[in-house]
């Protein structure tokens, strides 16, 4: 007799990049070296600087041991400076918790909100991630659709009508994954109004936003000092430091959740990594300027891949930011999917189909611009040419 494994996870899909990465080992360089624009990793290296600190911290006794369950006070003193220079407003370290990633933050935040049998509205195209968390949970991720025409910006209004006793929560993630809209923030505040009203957290998975032109506050949401009755903030050191493998992250919450969620993260992470935390104690501040060199760097690509793709008539780009242009297909390509079979096996450009972010996607495909060089972006119209014309 097989031993049991879970329905909950035996029902949730495999892990999307490398059943994308598979189709390119068929690809044996004819068109010119493989192109992976398949995940959302910058394609430069971390500061010197902090990879020495890491390392001295790393050989550290204290880093050896297991840190206080929120995270260091002296990282969380530095991400709530950061919070309130960037967003205009107050934050203190006691309004933070570090996680071992975003990811992870995305799920004890979950399960500190939901239960078996829950729903909550994720936009579609969704972060998979997301999606798949839910569904390991018991909870149902209810799509509320977003449409190209709109810029792929979902609509409140609609979400309100999709609302149930069952729902929890309503997730927005901008700049977005997978179609890089950047949402308004009349937007973002129409759907924190809808989830103050419904008695429903708003949770912002604010991964990309290191990344946003311009140094406007991202949305107005924490200049009410009731945000944390409703709101629920995440965020990434991963992308805007470079470090994705040192996993670290960061939820900003109000004191009932933060109550709640002290016993999730003692019992998920005990504590976050303890000399990355350290290192990035610095990094904050320290690299302050760095960071706004590397937004200048993907502003460039988005604009060349933009520009790039301004010469391909056939594939139209939908949407555009952060790290990733969402492509529609020309119509007489397959679906999504084999479409991007066929790039990455017979043209090595190597991009993540629109159905791995969730229902109604078969005419997209994402391409994650951020992890190219600008020679790399210039080639992918001749990747291309000439393919269901
Ligand atoms: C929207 C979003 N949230 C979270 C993550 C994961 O972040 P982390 O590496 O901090 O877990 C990603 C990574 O691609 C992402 O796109």
């Amino acid at each position: 007799m097989n031993a049991p494994l879970s329905p909950l996870v035996r029902a949730t899909g495999a892990p999307p990049i490398p059943a994308a990465r598979a189709w390119a080992a068929r690809y044996h360089g004819q068109a010119g070296p493989a192109i992976d624009l398949t995940q959302a990793v910058p394609g430069y290296p971390p500061h010197p600087d902090l990879l020495a600190r890491l390392a001295e911290a790393a050989g550290t006794r204290a880093a050896a041991g297991y840190g206080d369950i929120t995270g260091d006070a002296g990282l969380r003193a530095a991400l709530a400076d950061d919070l309130a220079r960037r967003y205009g407003a107050a934050f203190g370290a006691d309004d933070l918790a570090i996680t071992a990633g975003c990811n992870l933050a995305f799920a004890m935040a979950m399960t500190a909100i939901a239960a078996p049998g829950d729903q909550v509205l994720l936009p579609a195209p969704w972060y998979f991630n997301h999606e798949m968390a839910l569904r390991m949970q018991g909870v149902d991720a209810v799509a509320l659709p977003c449409r190209a025409e709109a810029g792929f910006v979902p609509d409140p209004e609609e979400a309100g009508s999709l609302l149930t006793s069952a729902t929890r929560a309503i997730v927005l993630v901008t700049p977005n994954n997978p179609t890089g809209a950047i949402y308004p923030p009349a937007t973002i505040a129409a759907f924190a109004g809808l989830c103050r009203q419904r008695g429903l957290w708003l949770v912002l998975d604010e991964t990309y936003r290191d990344f946003l032109p311009g140094d406007a506050p991202p949305h107005g949401l924490f200049a009410d000092p009731g945000w944390g009755d409703h709101v629920i903030h995440l965020y990434s050191f991963s992308k805007a430091y470079c470090v994705p493998g040192h996993r670290v992250g960061a939820i900003a919450a109000g004191p009932a959740l933060r109550e709640q969620l002290a016993k999730v993260l003692d019992t998920m992470q005990i504590c976050p990594p303890r000399a990355a935390q350290a290192a990035l104690t610095w990094a904050v501040d320290g690299l302050r300027d760095w960071r706004d060199g590397n937004r200048a760097i993907m502003a460039a690509r988005a604009t060349a891949f933009a520009a790039a793709m301004a010469g391909v008539n056939s594939w139209r780009v939908d949407a555009l930011g952060g790290y990733f242009a969402y492509l529609r297909l020309p119509d007489a390509a397959p679906d999504a999917l084999r479409a991007a079979e066929h790039l990455a096996a017979e043209r090595g450009l190597m991009g993540l189909p629109g159905p791995f972010f969730g229902p109604g996607q078969q005419r997209h495909i994402r391409l994650a611009f951020a992890n190219a060089e600008a020679d790399a972006i210039a080639a992918v119209p001749a990747r291309l040419a000439g393919l269901w014309t």
